[in-house]
Formats: C-alpha cells, structure tokens, sequence
C-alpha cells in the first residue's frame, strides 16, 4: 500500500470513513491530517455503527496506529468524550497520538462562530458552529494555542489569559455578546491536559520513521475538495485543507513521500449547508435519494442538499488532488430510479467551460449539461463483484470513469465494511 491519501471529491459526506476502515485492513498508520469536529465519520462494523469525529477512522481496526495530525484542529472536550465512548464500547486507545504541534479549539472559538454567522443572517455560511474557522483564524494570526502548550500549565495558563482578556473585549464591543470565563476554561482544560497529555508526542517524526522502515501509511482527509479554502466554493467553504496537499502540510511528511490518492466520490451529490450546488434536485426524487440514503448529517443532523452526479466536480476534483483512483460509494442508494442523469458539463453565457469557475455568480447562473442513462430495480447490497452487478449500473460507474478521466477502485454497495466491491488489485 505504501503511502495512501483518500480525499473526499465533493462537499463531504462522501463515505470517506467506511472507506478508510475498509482500507485500514492493509495500513500500519492512519492519520487524520485537517479539519476538527466539524467532520463526522460513520463506520458501520457488524450490527455496530461507530460515529467519528476527530479521531481516524482507522480505529476499529487492532494494532493500528492513528494519528491525529497537526493540521487537525482539536476541542478537548469533543476528544475526550469520543475516547471514552469508544473505550465504552472495547476499543483500545494504546495506539493513538496527537500532534503537539495541533491547535485547540477554545469554547470562544465556538462563540466567536456563532455570534459571526448571526451577524452573517441570510449570507451566513451554514456551518457546524464547532468553531472550526475561528481556530484556525487563530492558528494563521499566530495567536493560537497549540496541544504542545496544553499539556505545559504556565504557558497555557499565560496564552489563555491573553486569548481570552482580547476576544471578550471583541465580543464585546464589536458584537455585545456575552464573554468567556477566564477561570472555567483554565480548569477545564488543566483537566482535558491531564487526560490527553499521554498522546501528545511528534507524530511527524513517528511518520518520518514509518515511512522510512516501509510501513504503509493511510492519510484520511475530512470534508472535501468543494469545501477546501483554496479551491472550494469559497466563502462556503471550511477553513483547512481536505484536498492531496493538505495531507503533507497536516500530516508532516512531503510530497514525494506520496503514491497513490485516491478520491471518495457518492454515485450522486450532496451538500450540507449553504452555497452554489449546480445538480442540486428541488423535487420529490432529491427527498426520495435523501431519505433512502439517510442523508443527514453526522455532526449536525441537518438534511443534506441531494442531486445528480457531477462529472465536472469530479474533473476538477482529479486535477487538484492528482487522483489516481475513485471510490464511489451509494451505488445501491440509487435503485429504482428510473432515469439516472450525469453532468457532463457547465453551460454559461452560451459556451460550455473548460474549468470549474471560481466565481459564485458564475458558478450560480451555469447551467448543467446532463447526459440520461438507464437505472436498474435490483437491490445491490448482496453483489461483491463488480461482474454481478446490473448491466445498467456498470455502465453508470463506466460513464463516471470516463467523464471523470479517473479508474475506479472501489464502489460502495451499503454501509457495512464487507458491502464493497473491488473492482482492480492495487494494493
Ligand atoms: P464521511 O463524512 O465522508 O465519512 O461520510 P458520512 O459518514 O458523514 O456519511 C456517509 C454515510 O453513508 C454514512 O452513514 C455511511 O454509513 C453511509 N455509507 C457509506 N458508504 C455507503 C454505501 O456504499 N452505501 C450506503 N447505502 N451507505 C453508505
Ligand atoms: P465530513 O468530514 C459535510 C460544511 C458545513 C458548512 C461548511 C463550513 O463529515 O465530510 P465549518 O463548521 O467547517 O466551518 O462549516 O462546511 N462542512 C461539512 N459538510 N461534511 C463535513 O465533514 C463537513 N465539515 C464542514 O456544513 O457548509
Ligand atoms: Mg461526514
């Protein structure tokens, strides 16, 4: 397997963790190299289903090593409670570190996120109000606190001090919101910091070692190429990285230590949140794909936008993370559907484009050129090659690959690990 990145090609919720604890079986370490609790991953083992949130989805698995990465924005609280719940539920923690170099997410990052989307009324961006892009607002103004200060009292103690004498007078003053104490946060954390100061090690120079001595690596983005600050559909986007680069800069490892990417991909699309979606359905069949897919969110609980499969996502998608292979995941999600659409390509001002536009008013006024396939009535969740499947959904995944100019690797036929099909031997 060597050196694996797996980046979501769409608005998140791809699937990217019952992806990555399918292919946990061949890693010695995942990473989890961006984003914070913000992300939810659901991994489906048995009749057992598991909600991740910062911790890597490779967790289920024995004996493997995961890695929150530096680029992961971490709140403590969230943290501990999923160790504790998943230690509920048998599984070990032994193997688990986190970055010292990760930032904290502080409770005035989750009040600075909420009094700016209030502020933000009908423009508000629809976040998970985790205060994910204050604290990397944080980390990029170099006032941040990082998890290797944590675990040391006095410079916590000194950080937060100033951290929070300089956010109440800003919630203050600049929107007459309530302010933070001092004190209550200082405890919290000193007890956070207790818990979590065992995991707290280099994990760049761990990985640095595993690569080194040959050990195969599996780097799990959060969120997707969409919702990344470069090259997503800013400002509805979130504040890291998910795309193939982010995985050095989080992980801290280089590019040429990378081998293969791979890109999550569902069979159709969806959105949470606010912003463009050119497929997006507004009829009876985007809540018949919401409901037989239960697509709501894992974080949130909020129903996720539903629409077609969108070729030209997906081309930019392979572009900017160079994917090497696609898993499609919810295949099974689209039976009986009588007609299944593609997006080829975007109309605007009469032409088609080539790219995928960086303006929202453009991305807003494209009109999608769709291409109509068959759709099949047999239910897929039994089927585990690729051969077995309906003449038709084959053809739909061929005609992803082609538009997509990416093979597919994988495809998702259910939630459980076992309801996957491999379609070509890489690993
Ligand atoms: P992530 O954030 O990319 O890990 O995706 P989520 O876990 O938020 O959302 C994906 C949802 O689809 C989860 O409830 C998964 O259990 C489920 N899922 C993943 N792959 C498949 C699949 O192939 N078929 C079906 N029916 N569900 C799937
Ligand atoms: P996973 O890893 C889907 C969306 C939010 C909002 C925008 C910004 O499960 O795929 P933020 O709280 O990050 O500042 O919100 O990004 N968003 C996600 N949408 N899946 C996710 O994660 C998401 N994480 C953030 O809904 O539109
Ligand atoms: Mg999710």
């Amino acid at each position: 397997m060597a050196t694996v990145v797996l980046v979501g090609v769409q608005w998140g919720d791809e699937g990217k963790g019952k992806a990555t604890d399918f292919l946990a079986a061949k890693a010695d370490f995942i990473v989890r190299y961006q984003g914070g609790n913000n992300a939810g991953h659901t991994v489906v083992v048995g009749d057992e289903e598991f909600r991740l949130h910062v911790i890597p989805s490779g967790i289920l698995h024995k004996d493997k090593t995961c890695i929150i990465g530096n680029g992961v924005v971490i709140d403590p609280a969230v943290l501990v409670a999923e160790i504790r719940g998943l230690e509920q539920r048998g599984v070990q923690m032994a193997r688990l570190f986190i970055s010292e170099r990760a930032h904290l997410i502080l409770p005035y990052h989750r009040l600075w996120d909420a009094v700016e989307e209030e502020r933000k009324g009908k423009g508000k961006i629809g976040t998970t109000r985790r205060g994910i892009g204050p604290a990397y607002s944080d980390k990029a103004a170099r006032t941040g606190i990082r998890m290797v200060d944590l675990v040391n009292k006095e410079v916590f103690r000194g950080l937060l001090r100033e951290n929070v004498d300089c956010k109440n007078a800003y919630f203050e003053r600049v929107y007459g919101a309530e302010r933070v104490s001092f004190a209550e946060i200082l405890s919290a954390y000193e007890e956070y910091a207790d818990i979590l100061g065992k995991y707290v090690t280099d994990t760049a120079l761990m990985l640095h070692r595993a690569i080194a001595a040959g050990k195969n690596v599996l780097l799990e983005g959060a969120q997707g190429t969409l919702l990344d600050i470069d090259h997503g559909t800013y400002p509805f986007v979130t504040s890291s990285t998910p795309t193939a680069g982010g995985a050095c800069l989080g992980a801290g490892i280089g590019p040429r230590a990378i081998d293969t990417v791979i890109g999550i991909a569902k069979a159709y699309t969806t959105r949470v949140g606010e912003g463009p979606f050119p497929t997006e359905l507004h009829d009876e069949l985007g809540k018949e794909i919401r409901d037989k897919g239960r697509e709501f969110g894992t974080t949130t609980g909020r129903p996720r936008r539903c629409g077609w499969f969108d070729a030209v996502i997906a081309r930019y998608a392979a572009r900017i993370n160079g994917l090497d292979y696609l898993c499609v995941t919810k295949l099974d999600v689209l039976t009986g559907i009588p007609r299944l659409r593609i997006c080829r390509g975007y109309r605007w001002g009469g032409e088609e484009l080539e790219g995928f536009p960086a303006s929202l008013d453009c991305l807003s006024a494209c009109e999608p050129v769709y291409e109509d396939l068959p759709g099949w009535d047999e239910a897929l969740g039994e089927v585990r090659r690729l051969e077995d499947l309906p003449v038709q959904a084959r053809r739909y995944l061929e005609r992803i690959a082609e538009l997509s100019g990416v093979p597919v690797l994988l495809v998702g036929v259910g939630t459980r690990r076992e309801q996957t099909i491999v379609c070509r031997d890489v690993f």
